[in-house]
């Protein structure tokens, strides 16, 4: 049963940007349209949120942008939002703006804050994970990892032709913050001899195991998630201490992963989820995240969102597999 008390949605973007972001404006433009709601634009996250900086949002103007990696409604870490004080002050802006309900696109910390703010606000929010770690309960992926994934494979089939060429060692370090699963996806994908991720104690035993033996007839490309706590330099040191001759280089995706147009995989993505979180206000529900599991649209409470993710036991598997 569709509720007809919401005439005006507000949609913001927060923490790190990620490719899909923009169609999923796109999305929610679409449907709030289709039935009769207004739709504001909220710039720079919470800050936005907290400032009142709002702006008119429609999908006539919105279908540009779907191709376009980053946010047009820019983005923010907001330390005032951590404060109580920073989150009343930011519901007071919303009912000051006539605002009936909010959309918030956005990661891990999103959801935190997400979750702290429906202790005092009565306006009914939905959230949609968009963040290129893919670290967040209740969705198989979140908006942009596909396309993080994307890029870091390019990149480092470039990396594997300059390697392969002087047969060095690369140690190609991927984001994820405290998940390997950019980490994990690349690896395989583009042949990596070592994948190294947060959630793994083992693969770095499987790495040196296998570069006591090397013998520089080759290159060797070690994956390593920015979150292991090893991290690029050690493990370079570690390598040289086992295999003195290798001739060793280490380079950092960064930045690059973030940005770029998004895959197709998440434009659908971005797509499917605008359109299901305006339908599930209009139905009611708030304090949920919109999510797809199973290939399957799925509604999962921020309680539960903000819960460890973790690397499933398939891709521990595999990684094992491929890293002995
Ligand atoms: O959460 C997305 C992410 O790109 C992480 O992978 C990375 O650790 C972090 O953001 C970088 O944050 P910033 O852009 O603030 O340096």
């Amino acid at each position: 049963m569709k509720t007809n008390s919401i005439k005006h949605i507000a949609v913001f973007t927060s923490g790190g940007d990620s490719p899909g972001m923009n169609a999923t404006l796109y999305a929610i433009a679409k449907a709030s349209e289709a039935n009769g709601i207004k739709l504001s634009g909220i710039r720079k996250g919470y800050e936005g949120v907290i400032d009142g900086d709002l702006v008119s949002l429609n999908s006539n103007e919105l279908k540009n942008v779907t191709q376009k990696g980053g946010t047009i409604l820019k983005t923010a870490r907001s330390k005032r939002f951590m404060e109580l004080e920073g989150r009343k002050k930011a519901l007071q802006t919303l009912k000051t703006n006539n605002i009936d309900a909010l959309i918030a696109i956005g990661g891990d910390g999103t959801f935190k804050g997400l979750l702290a703010f429906s202790e005092i606000c009565d306006i009914p929010f939905i959230g949609i994970p968009g963040t290129i770690d893919n670290d967040i309960s209740g969705t198989d992926y979140t908006l942009g990892f596909d396309s993080a994934v994307n890029t870091a494979i390019e990149n480092i089939d470039k990396i594997r032709d300059t390697a392969e060429s002087h047969n060095r060692v690369f140690i190609v370090e991927v984001m994820g913050r405290d998940s390997g699963y950019i980490a994990i996806h690349s690896g395989l994908m583009v042949g990596a001899d070592a994948i190294l991720i947060p959630e793994s104690g083992k693969d770095f035993i499987y790495l040196l195991d296998k570069i006591k033996n090397y013998d520089s007839e080759d290159a060797f490309l070690v994956v390593v998630s920015e979150g292991d706590e090893i991290g690029a330099e050690l493990v370079s040191s570690k390598i040289k201490e086992v295999n003195a001759n290798v001739d060793l280089r280490i380079t950092r995706l960064g930045h690059v992963q973030r940005g770029g147009n998004p895959s197709a995989l998440d434009r659908m993505l971005g797509i499917r989820l605008g359109v299901a979180a305006v339908d599930a206000l209009l139905q009611g529900r708030k304090n949920i995240m919109a999510g797809v599991l199973n290939n399957q649209l799925h509604f999962t409470p921020f309680e539960e969102v903000v819960k460890e993710h973790q690397v499933n036991k398939e891709l521990h598997q595999l990684l094992e597999l491929f890293g002995k």
